[in-house]
């Protein structure tokens, strides 16, 4: 079944350092899904707190925040059919001891939570996630088939 989907995908400050934005891009480019909009963030502590919201109280929390605010992200807006969960099996496990080749961590990870990649695991975190990070002018709507230029 067909559902048009959004998503927010987050290259991770080891990801940006590792320079691998271009290879992750490309993954999720050829997997066919549609980049809608793209930018570098240096995410405030609030920022990062918002975005994390519901790990708030767990022990990795303090982690997590600090590691997200560590360097800059490539913050994206993906599109695609049932984007959500099609894109998170393309990033692969969080734990990468668990991510299978193949996938972005599987391949390119070997340190949890130094994970690369973040994706929305649902239409309502994608939805918070989307806001938190771009207004709706920065997104933009483009005809990605090229049948138009032949
Ligand atoms: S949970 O409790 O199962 O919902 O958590 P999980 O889905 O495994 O992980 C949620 C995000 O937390 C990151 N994580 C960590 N960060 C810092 N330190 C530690 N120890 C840690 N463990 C997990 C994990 O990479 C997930 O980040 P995102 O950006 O959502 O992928």
């Amino acid at each position: 079944m067909r559902t048009m989907e959004r998503t927010f995908l987050m290259v991770k400050p080891d990801g940006v350092q590792r320079g691998l934005i271009g290879r992750i891009v490309s993954r999720l480019e050829d997997k066919g899904f549609k980049l809608v909009a793209g930018k570098f963030v240096q995410v405030t502590e609030k920022q990062a707190k918002k975005h994390y919201a519901e790990h708030e109280g767990k022990d990795f929390f303090p982690n997590l925040v600090s590691f997200i605010t560590s360097g800059p992200v490539f913050a994206m807006v993906w599109e695609g059919d049932n984007i959500i969960e099609l894109s998170r099996i393309v990033i692969g496990k969080t734990n990468v001891t668990e991510a299978q080749p193949g996938t972005i961590r599987g391949d390119f990870a070997c340190h949890t939570p130094r994970n690369l990649i973040h994706g929305s695991d649902s239409p309502a975190s994608a939805e918070r996630e989307i806001g938190n990070f771009f207004d709706s002018q920065e997104i933009v709507d483009y005809d990605k088939s090229m049948s138009r230029w032949s």
